[in-house]
C-alpha cells in the first residue's frame, strides 16, 4: 500500500507542464477499435487507468506500445469483442468499449464497470441509448450482451448529459446506417475532442461543444495522422489549486484556458491572482482570500465535479463561510470526514458542504477513497502544519503522473512510501 507522506507550510513555486488529459485519451483509445490500422497517439499521461485501457484492449488482440508519451497502438488484430470481467471492473471508463466493439463487429459482451467510489453510477443511458440505435441487449448474471448486425442512425434524446454516454454513442453512431442526432448532448471539452478524432479517421460529425451533435454515420473508419491528446484541464486545476492554498506562484504551461474558465473564475472570486496568456495561465496566491457564498457543479461549461474535492479543501482556509453544491454525483463528499480530521470546519447535508474559515490546518494520517479526494488531500497536507499522511496513492495514480514528482518540482517536501498494513485484510492471515 502506497502512501504520500507531505511536511506541509512551504509555498510552491515555479513553472510546470500539465500532462496530457487523461477523460480524453480514454475515449479516443477505445475508438481505435473503430478501424483496422496504426494509431500514433502523443501526448498519452502514463497513468493507471490509461494502462488499464491498453491491457483490455490488449485482451482483445489489440497491440499496444508505450514510447515516452506516445502510445502506438495497432488495431489490426482486433479478435475477441468479449472483454473479461476482471478488467472490466477496474475502471468506468470500460464501458465505453461497448459502442466500438458492436459498431465494428455486430456484438459486444461486458461485465459491468467499475470506478471510483463517488455514488451511484448507473450505465442506463449508454444502454438505451444503444438500444435506439437497433441493439439488442441482454443482461444476465453481471454480464451484457450487446448485438447488433449494423446499427442503424436515429435520434436520442439523453436525459442527462452524461459525458461517457455521449462518447459511446458518437463512437458507435459513426459507423451506423443513416444519420444520428444526440440531443441534450454532454458539451465537455473531451466530446469536442473525440468529435476531432473520429472525423480525422473519417466520420461525419458536427455539433460537438454544443447540445446536438450530429453524426452521418459512414461505412468505414482509418487511423488518423498521428494525434496529440488535449492537456488535462483537471490537473491544470489541481495546480492551481495547489498555487493557491500554498500562498504559492506557478505557471502552467500547455493548457488550455478556455478549458478553465468556470475554475479560474471560482478561484478568482476568492481573490487569488490569475493571469491569463494563450496557452499559460500564471497563479498566484495571496492572503486573505474570500468565501464563495454559493457554488453548485455542474457540467462543462459550469463548475466541474472533479474539481469540486481541491475547492472545497483550498475553501477552509477563506474568510468567512461557503457553500458548496454537488450536482453530478451522488457521493462525492467522501474527502470531508479527512478533512476534518485535519482541523477544518466542514458540515455535508446530503449534497450540499458548508465550509466555515478560515481553520488552521495540522498534518494528520488521512484515506483517499478516490481520485479527486485524493488530490484535496495532498492539498490540504501541503498547506498544514506539520506532517501528513495520505494513504491510497493508488487512487491518485489513476489521474496523476507522479503527482509527488511534480510537487516535489515546486519546492513541496513529499515523498511516496511503501507501507504494510498492521493487520491482514479480513479472510487473510
Ligand atoms: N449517469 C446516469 N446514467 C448513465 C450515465 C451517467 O445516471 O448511464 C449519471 C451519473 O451517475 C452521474 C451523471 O450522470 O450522476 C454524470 O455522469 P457522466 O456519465 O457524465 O460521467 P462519466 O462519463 O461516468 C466522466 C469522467 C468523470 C467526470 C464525469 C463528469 C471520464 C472517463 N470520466 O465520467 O471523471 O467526473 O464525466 O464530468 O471521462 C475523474 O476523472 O475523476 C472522473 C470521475
Amino acid at each position: 500500500m502506497e502512501s504520500f507522506v507531505i511536511e506541509g507550510g512551504v509555498r510552491l513555486s515555479g513553472t510546470v507542464r500539465v500532462h496530457g488529459a487523461k477523460n480524453a485519451a480514454l475515449p479516443i483509445l477505445a475508438a481505435t477499435l473503430l478501424a483496422d490500422g496504426l494509431f500514433v497517439l502523443e501526448n498519452v499521461p502514463d497513468l493507471l487507468d490509461i494502462r488499464s485501457m491498453a491491457e483490455i484492449l490488449m485482451a482483445l488482440g489489440v497491440r499496444v506500445k508505450r514510447e515516452g508519451e506516445m502510445l502506438v497502438v495497432d488495431a489490426r488484430g482486433l479478435r475477441s469483442n468479449v472483454v473479461p470481467e476482471a478488467l472490466m471492473s477496474r475502471m468506468r471508463s470500460s464501458i465505453f468499449l461497448m459502442g466500438p466493439l458492436l459498431a465494428r463487429t455486430g456484438e459486444a459482451v461486458l461485465g459491468y464497470p467499475g470506478g471510483c467510489a463517488i455514488g451511484t453510477r448507473p450505465i442506463d443511458l449508454h444502454l438505451e441509448g444503444l438500444k435506439k440505435l437497433g441493439a439488442v441487449i441482454h443482461e444476465y448474471g453481471g454480464t451484457i450482451l450487446a448485438r447488433a448486425p449494423r446499427l442503424e442512425g436515429t435520434t436520442i434524446v439523453l436525459d442527462y448529459p452524461s459525458v461517457g454516454a455521449t462518447e459511446n454513442l458518437m463512437m458507435a453512431a459513426a459507423l451506423a446506417r443513416g444519420t444520428t442526432r444526440i440531443v441534450n448532448a454532454a458539451r465537455e471539452p473531451e466530446i469536442q475532442e473525440l468529435e476531432r478524432f473520429l472525423n480525422a479517421m473519417g466520420a461525419r460529425i458536427r455539433g460537438a461543444g454544443t447540445h446536438a451533435i450530429v453524426i452521418e454515420g459512414v461505412e468505414r473508419l482509418h487511423p488518423p495522422r498521428p494525434h496529440r491528446v488535449i492537456p488535462d484541464r483537471i490537473v491544470a486545476g489541481t495546480l492551481l489549486a495547489a498555487a493557491a492554498i500554498t500562498e504559492g506562484r506557478i505557471v502552467l504551461e500547455d493548457v488550455i484556458p478556455e478549458h478553465l474558465e468556470a475554475v479560474i473564475d471560482a478561484f478568482r472570486k476568492t481573490g487569488a491572482r490569475i493571469e491569463v496568456a494563450p496557452d499559460r495561465i500564471a497563479v498566484e496566491g495571496v492572503r486573505p482570500y474570500r468565501a464563495i457564498h454559493r457554488l453548485s457543479t455542474s457540467p462543462h461549461p459550469g463548475f466541474p465535479t472533479d474539481m469540486q474535492p481541491q475547492l472545497l479543501a483550498y475553501l477552509t482556509q477563506a474568510e468567512g463561510t461557503s457553500v458548496l453544491v454537488e450536482t453530478v454525483f451522488d457521493g462525492r463528499f467522501r474527502h470531508v470526514p479527512e478533512l476534518v480530521k485535519m482541523g477544518a470546519d466542514i458540515v455535508v447535508d446530503y449534497h450540499t458542504a458548508v465550509i466555515r474559515g478560515p481553520r488552521r490546518l495540522v498534518g494528520a494520517r488521512v484515506r483517499a477513497t478516490d481520485l479527486r479526494a485524493g488530490a484535496a488531500l495532498v492539498l490540504a497536507g501541503l498547506a498544514a502544519e506539520g506532517v501528513t499522511i495520505v494513504e491510497g496513492a493508488v487512487h491518485i495514480d489513476r489521474g496523476y503522473h507522479r503527482l509527488e514528482e511534480t510537487f516535489a518540482a515546486l519546492g513541496a517536501r513529499i515523498v511516496r512510501t511503501t507501507e504494510r498494513p498492521l493487520l491482514a485484510p479480513e479472510g487473510q492471515v
